[in-house]
Formats: C-alpha cells, sequence, structure tokens
C-alpha cells in the first residue's frame, strides 16, 4: 500500500536500520556514533548519530522501486500540490542555483526580481545567464523592497526577447506576498514559465487563512526553505514543479544533482519527511494557534511607545497583494532611533530577531510555535529596550528618501565579470569600470551594483550617500567604499 500523509517512509526506514543496528563497513567514519568524539554524543544524542546515515543504502533510498526515501519525496510533491518535489540540503539557495542552471538549458537570457536573494546571483554565476532586472516596489515611508508588479514583469519580458524565464520573490522577509496568479499569466504570456522564491512560504500551503501558495497559482516551479517556518533542520529545503510543460522534469533532476553533495545528510532529509508530514495532518491546527498567539502579540507591540507593526493594512500598497500574518515585522521610526539599534538592545537581553534594518525588525516564528509565549518574552525585552533609549539617535525628521538611481549598463554576464581577470582599485577610479562584485545599499536593500554591469558616480555617490547617513553596505569587499574590486581591463 502506497505511503500516506501521515507516515514518515523516509525517516521510518533510517529508524529500521538503526535499530537492527548493522555492521556499518560504509561511512560515515563515526559508524552511528561508536568512533564519535564523546563530546559530540553527548551534545546531540546517540540517536542523532545513529540515524546519519548515507545514501544509496539499499532499503532506503537504492533498491526495490519506489523506495522509502522516493515515497517521501512523493508525499512532499502531494502535499504542496507539485508535479514532483526534489529534497535539497543546500538550503533554498541551492533550489536558486537549481532554477537557474534548470533555465540555462533553454537559452541564455533571463528576467528577475532586482532584489532576488543573494544565491539568484550566484546562480547567474553558476548557469552564465544574462539578466535583465526588474524593479520591485519601494515602500517610500519604510523604505523597505516589497514585490514586483505584474506590469513590470511584463514590460522586463517585453525588453527581453528571447528570455527562457522570469524569476521572483514572494513573499518578501517582511511578509509582503506578490500577485502570484497575475505574475505567472505575464510569464505565460511571453511564452516562458515564472520561477516564484517561496523561501519564506513554506506554510502557506497549509491554511486558509494565509494567503494562497505559488504553486497553486501557477508558478511552474516554487522555490522553498522548508526549514525557515515549517520546522525542519537548518539546511533543508525543497523544489517544488508545477504542472505546466514549460518546465522539463529530467532538467531539473540533473540539475539538483549538479549542484549537490553526493553524501546529502539523512537527518535533514529525514526532518523534511516529518516535516511535511506535521504541515499536511496537522499544519492548520498548528497554524491556527501560530496564528492566534500572534494576534496579541502584534496588539502588544503596538502598545509599546513609539512602535507599530506591519500587517494587513500594507495590503493594496504597490507591490502588496496579500500579507503573511506569520511574520511580524514591527516598524520602529516612532522610537527615533533604528531598527539596529533596538536588536541590540534586544540583543542585550539574550532576545535574537531575524533582521534589524534602518526602519523595521523582523521577528520570525515557526509552525506550531507558542507564538504568545514567545511574544510576550518579546514584548517585554521591547518595552525595556525603548525605554532604555537614551538620546535621539537618529534626525527625528530625516531627509526625503531619495530612490536608487538607475543601476548601470550590463556590459559583460555575472559569470564573464566574477570569473574574468580583477583588480582592486580607489572608488573614484572605479567609475566607468564594470563592478566584479555585488553593492547594495541598505535602507533599501536593493542591490545597486551587480558582478558585469559599468559603474557609475551617479550609483557611487548614492551608495556613499547612505553610509553617511548610517546606513549599511552589503556584498561589498570594503563595506567602507574606500576601494572596490573591479573587472581589470584587457
Ligand atoms: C528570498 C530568499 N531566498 C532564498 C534564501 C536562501 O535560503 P537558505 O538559507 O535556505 O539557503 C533566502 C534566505 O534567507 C531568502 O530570503
Amino acid at each position: 500500500m502506497p505511503a500516506s500523509q501521515s507516515d514518515t517512509p523516509y525517516l521510518d526506514a533510517l529508524r529500521a536500520f538503526a535499530e537492527r543496528n548493522p555492521a556499518r563497513l560504509h561511512v560515515p567514519g563515526h559508524k552511528g556514533g561508536a568512533g564519535a568524539d564523546p563530546r559530540l554524543i553527548d551534545a546531540v544524542g546517540e540517536r542523532a548519530l545513529a540515524l546519519d546515515i548515507p545514501a544509496l543504502m539499499w532499503g532506503i533510498d537504492a533498491g526495490v522501486e519506489p523506495t522509502p526515501f522516493g515515497e517521501a519525496q512523493r508525499l512532499a510533491a502531494e502535499a504542496w500540490g507539485a508535479r514532483r518535489t526534489w529534497f535539497l540540503v543546500n538550503g533554498a539557495s541551492q533550489g536558486n542555483h537549481v532554477a537557474m542552471l534548470t533555465l540555462a538549458h533553454g537559452g541564455d537570457r533571463v528576467v528577475l526580481q532586482r532584489n532576488a536573494h543573494s544565491s539568484t546571483v550566484d546562480a547567474l554565476v553558476l548557469s552564465g545567464l544574462r539578466p535583465t532586472f526588474a524593479a520591485p516596489e519601494l515602500d517610500p515611508e519604510l523604505h523597505i523592497a516589497h514585490c514586483l508588479r505584474p506590469e513590470t514583469l511584463d514590460r522586463a519580458l517585453a525588453e527581453t526577447p528571447g528570455a527562457v524565464g522570469a524569476a521572483v520573490v514572494s513573499p518578501t522577509y517582511f511578509g509582503a506576498v506578490g500577485d502570484v496568479a497575475a505574475l505567472a499569466e505575464v510569464a505565460h504570456g511571453h511564452g516562458v514559465p515564472l520561477i516564484v522564491d517561496e523561501a519564506w512560504g513554506a506554510h502557506l500551503a497549509f491554511s486558509d487563512e494565509l494567503p494562497a501558495h505559488a504553486l497553486s497559482l501557477g508558478a511552474d516551479l516554487v522555490i522553498s526553505s522548508t526549514h525557515k517556518i515549517v520546522g525542519s533542520l537548518t539546511q533543508s529545503a525543497m523544489v517544488h514543479l508545477g504542472d505546466g510543460d514549460l518546465i522539463d522534469e529530467e532538467v531539473v533532476d540533473r540539475c539538483v544533482t549538479l549542484v549537490e553533495s553526493t553524501s546529502p545528510n539523512s537527518l535533514l532529509g529525514a526532518s523534511l519527511d516529518s516535516a511535511r508530514r506535521a504541515a499536511a495532518v496537522d499544519g492548520r491546527a498548528l497554524l491556527d494557534k501560530s496564528l492566534r498567539g500572534l494576534v496579541h502579540t502584534r496588539a502588544a507591540v503596538r502598545e509599546v511607545l513609539g512602535l507599530d507593526v506591519l500587517d494587513e493594512r500594507l495590503v493594496g500598497a504597490a507591490g502588496v497583494f496579500a500579507y503573511d500574518p506569520l511574520r511580524l515585522t514591527i516598524d520602529v521610526r516612532g522610537t527615533l532611533t533604528s531598527g539596529y539599534e533596538l536588536a541590540r538592545l534586544l540583543r542585550d537581553q539574550d532576545v535574537h530577531v531575524e533582521l534589524a534594518g534602518e526602519n523595521v525588525m523582523v521577528a520570525v516564528f515557526g509552525m506550531g510555535e507558542d507564538t504568545a509565549m514567545a511574544g510576550e518574552r518579546l514584548v517585554a525585552a521591547l518595552h525595556r529596550a525603548v525605554e532604555s533609549v537614551s538620546v535621539q539617535e537618529r534626525d527625528p525628521e530625516p531627509e526625503a528618501f531619495a530612490p536608487p538611481p538607475p543601476w548601470g549598463e550590463l556590459a559583460m554576464t555575472p559569470r564573464e565579470a566574477f570569473l574574468g581577470r580583477q583588480e582592486v582599485v580607489p572608488v573614484r577610479e572605479a567609475i566607468g569600470r564594470v563592478a566584479a562584485e555585488s553593492l547594495a545599499a541598505y535602507p533599501p536593500g536593493i542591490p545597486n551594483v551587480l558582478p558585469g554591469e559599468r559603474l557609475t558616480s551617479e550609483t557611487l555617490d548614492y551608495i556613499q550617500q547612505a553610509i553617511d547617513h548610517g546606513g549599511s553596505l552589503r556584498g561589498a569587499s570594503d563595506r567602507a567604499l574606500r576601494t572596490l574590486r573591479v573587472v581589470a581591463e584587457a
């Protein structure tokens, strides 16, 4: 009888193997724990080591089909509504690598949301694809980026003859969800598949109270960072293939293999198998519980002097089609200090948030977590932090936020720039040269420069100003922007 959603075939096969205490004349060298350092055993327990079983074991992921591992992936596909699902052991980052390598089988041009995750930019280096970037919507008050509008995608695709696909991010770090159905329609109208980096939305498939998930809205390939919210172990993730015929399953399969270790960790795979079970069987109830607790936490955060939260009120803003209420994004502007400083004051109380920016802080909650309890701790720490903010750290009337200048011309592909000969030059000498590294000024964190783009004085001035106003620079090898890594001239 085929396994059902309440089963965990892969986890069970690993357990059965460990429990029969077989002769382990193979890797890993700790042999199920016998050869491990006692300190490791003490820390993680004998059972974790006993379940650390390599790939290609008969009766687990090799042998009679369907194998327990194959069944686990099939159940995941069923749970998320995918044609096929692959377990990943290098995070959603690996999913983005797979996505771009898959597209590169069809041609060399792609349309990408400009603030795609850095793993997507890395995937351009791996795949050699030549990107056309589409700008996400900028929130003029919060200075954060939301999602891509369908019209923007349409324009970018029209400007990219020969594009083999489009990739967007939804939800964002801050909980904004894009209009994926319309984005998919636009992409399909241009005859190309839509890739959705749904790293932050693995839970969306399991509750009607949440925005619909990308696969159900017509996305062709969806990257899901299962470990972020749905409870699998860090580094475990999935890539889901949708129902359309714009992406070849066999191509995805060979790309997964290309960027995967030949020794995938079984604990990661087992955690995906059991996280899927929990989501499919109890997800609705678990999410209800987490969401209920968060209603109280949101109200309590809003009572803290100077704090507000992002919620459904954001829906309708440019680039925000829906909002994921499992994210707690705190608007700190009313405290007259920055999110960075508040996060530091929380850290001093051993309370750690996922992300801090100039105007916002993001606290992440997991499916089934007792969010009310975690929220109480956060709220108490926020009260203390806000009370202890001494002097005004920030100009109470900050200058109007200037959107970043247009990014420079793409003089060569990110791959050519990344792998080409390079030199480090003083920043003023970099004007007109081709960047070999990324630069993204925060806020808002949308890359100003990516490898292969020509550096303009306008962009470098903008970044410098952002740094001068207390912002930070990500991606650069010299965060103070004294020097820059550029492609060497012939
Ligand atoms: C939008 C997005 N995509 C991909 C990733 C990469 O996920 P992972 O850390 O699972 O590799 C992240 C990580 O934060 C992300 O925010």
